[in-house]
């Protein structure tokens, strides 16, 4: 690490806390913005989350458009057409608010307001030119981080396969974390959602690309989420429980914006291009067997996490710590009900094999994985989690 030079960035503004979302109409203002496009999705207007942050854009004398068209884990066609409708408003700031569907196709809305061509231009690193028009980020979910990361992602159906965005550009100018917003998500939804976040947490802390400042990120949110996810999941308004999992959120994205993922994202993209698994339930899926396959690399960090998710390590040889890691990840997400195996979302025996090979495709994140992965090694870690 000595002698390594790491960039860190997350948004200009992180605003936290319940009842954050009545902030949104001063910050549009702050941004210069008079006429505002808002996406989200169409749940979240049927629960009328979006009211609140209407008025609040309303009471400032901002007008504003909302657009709810809005894909689960969306495509690239639901997105081009979220861009054209944002395009054609001609709005001067850019509000998203949901979980992370939402807040991608926002992202992509915005890029696509000042640079030009499609969303398809963009798929890669660093390829976007310029900022688009101001924008804030509003999860309503505990687990993508989208709302602080430079990534996004997209379904491409003719490919099978998720593709990204990433960006500096595409970071929000205002992130506005409420943990109030997330009191509604159904108990499927937060475990899914809060596996997502620990997979971030857990990739970013043992990433190559890992440096004090994720660390510090990262393992907070394994240890928030340790002590919350279960309660969140069993009793969806427990308010200190949403609060830990919305803060565990919003680390692992500072984390992952800066470390970036790997093996676990790495092995379950194609089980949502290929399969269409919830991003979630694909990673929570691969996560303990991403991560005993890591341990070698890095047995203090491994038993680091072990600790934070309340695992007994005192007297443990560093091994041993290690290995109690991944035990944990299982436990957890057995007990908030998330599948065990890949073969209860149907994947069969012979699905391995495109897996392997749309795996080995993820450069971007393999880069990242502290041990080196050859395809048999992708195929003996699928073939584990069948
Ligand atoms: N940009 C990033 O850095 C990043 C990181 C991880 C994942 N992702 C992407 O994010 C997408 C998944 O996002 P997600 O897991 O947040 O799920 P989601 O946005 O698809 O939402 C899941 C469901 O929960 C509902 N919902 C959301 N908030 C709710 C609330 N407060 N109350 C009730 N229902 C609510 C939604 O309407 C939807 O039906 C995937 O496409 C994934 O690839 C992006
Ligand atoms: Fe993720």
């Amino acid at each position: 690490m000595t002698g390594t030079v790491r960039t860190f960035r997350v948004p200009a503004q992180i605003s936290y806390g319940c009842g954050a979302i009545e902030t949104v109409g001063v910050e549009a203002k702050r941004l210069g913005g008079s006429r505002a496009f808002v996406v989200a999705d169409p749940n979240l207007q049927k629960a009328g989350i979006p009211d609140r942050l209407m008025a609040s854009l309303q009471g400032q004398g901002i007008e504003a458009r909302l657009f709810v068209d809005v894909e689960p884990e969306p495509s690239v066609q639901s997105v081009t057409a979220a861009a054209a409708a944002a395009k054609e408003y001609r709005g001067d700031v850019l509000v998203g608010i949901g979980g992370g569907s939402a807040l991608d196709t926002a992202k992509a809305a915005v890029v696509l307001t000042k640079n030009p061509g499609s969303l398809e231009d963009y798929f890669g690193i660093g390829l976007v030119k310029q900022r688009g028009v101001p924008a804030i980020l509003v999860p309503t979910t505990s687990g993508t981080g989208a709302e602080i990361t430079p990534n996004s992602l997209f379904y491409v159906p003719a490919l099978k396969e998720k593709k990204a965005v990433v960006s500096p550009h595409t970071i929000p100018d205002v992130a506005i974390i409420d943990p109030l917003l997330t009191l509604s998500v159904p108990p499927g939804v937060t475990a899914a959602t809060g596996m997502d976040a620990l997979s971030h947490a857990v990739e970013a802390y043992t990433s190559q690309n890992a440096s004090p400042m994720t660390d510090l990120y990262a393992l907070e949110a394994v240890r928030l989420i340790g002590t919350h996810l279960r309660t969140a999941v069993a009793n969806g308004n427990d308010l200190a429980a949403r609060e830990g999992m919305a803060k565990a959120s919003f680390y692992a994205g500072i984390a992952i914006g800066n470390a970036g993922t790997n093996i676990v994202h790495a092995l379950a993209y194609p089980l949502q291009g290929q399969h269409r698994i919830t991003h979630g339930v694909a990673n929570s899926l691969l996560l303990p067997y991403g991560m005993e396959f890591n341990a070698l690399s890095n047995l203090r960090k491994f038993g680091a996490i072990a600790e934070a998710l309340g695992e007994p390590v005192v007297g443990l040889s560093p091994r041993a710590a290690a290995a109690k890691s991944a035990e944990a990840c299982r436990l957890l997400s057995l007990d908030v009900g998330i599948p065990q195996r890949m073969s209860e979302v149907g994947i069969r025996p012979e699905h391995i094999g495109v897996l392997v090979e749309e795996a080995m495709k993820q450069t971007r994140l393999w880069a990242n994985n502290p041990r080196q992965v050859r395809s048999e090694d992708a195929r003996a870690i699928l073939e584990k989690a069948l």
